[in-house]
């Protein structure tokens, strides 16, 4: 098994995105019962809510699931129990890492460093207009083929 961890600031824009994309991206691999996905918040402001209806709206014309997805704040447990805790920016990344134990830290990345992208970070789209979500959605198919890439040769 192998668990991925997909973290930004809200848990209702980005990082349900990159969990309802990757989730799609391993189901096309049929590696649904060997890869488990799951996002997080380094916030809890948006405790139990569903995904940005934005968000929502951009992923389901592109053919994707969103809905099932409840945001919920990283825990002490996912240090332990996610083989990959991958964080949208670097702000993020920072937080995570001020509390990850020291043993866990080796899980702690940039979701956008295994792709091979001129950016590393997928910005905040929050209180921005339509453009950040379309880039938002771009950044993490790219990100998502990139990091399944990855896991498989690690599979292997
Ligand atoms: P996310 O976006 O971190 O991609 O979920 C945000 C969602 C909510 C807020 C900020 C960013 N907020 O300030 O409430």
């Amino acid at each position: 098994m192998v668990n991925v961890l997909f973290v930004c600031l809200g848990n209702i824009c980005r990082s349900p995105t990159a969990h309802g994309v990757f989730a799609h991206q391993v189901a096309e691999s049929e590696l649904s019962s060997t890869i488990l996905v799951d996002s997080a918040g380094t916030s809890g402001w948006h405790n139990g809510a569903k995904p940005d209806s934005r968000s929502m709206a951009y992923a389901a014309q592109n053919g994707y699931d969103l809905s099932f997805i409840r945001s919920r704040q990283v825990s002490e447990d996912d240090f332990i129990r996610q083989d990959f805790i991958l964080a949208m920016d670097t702000e993020n990344l920072e937080n995570l890492k001020s509390i990850c134990p020291s043993e866990h830290i080796h899980k702690v990345k940039l979701f956008l460093d295994y792709a091979d992208l001129p950016v590393n970070e997928v910005p905040d789209p929050y209180y921005g207009g339509d453009d950040g979500f379309h880039r938002v959605l771009n950044l993490v198919e790219l990100g998502g083929i990139a990091l399944l890439e990855h896991i498989k040769q690690g599979l292997e």
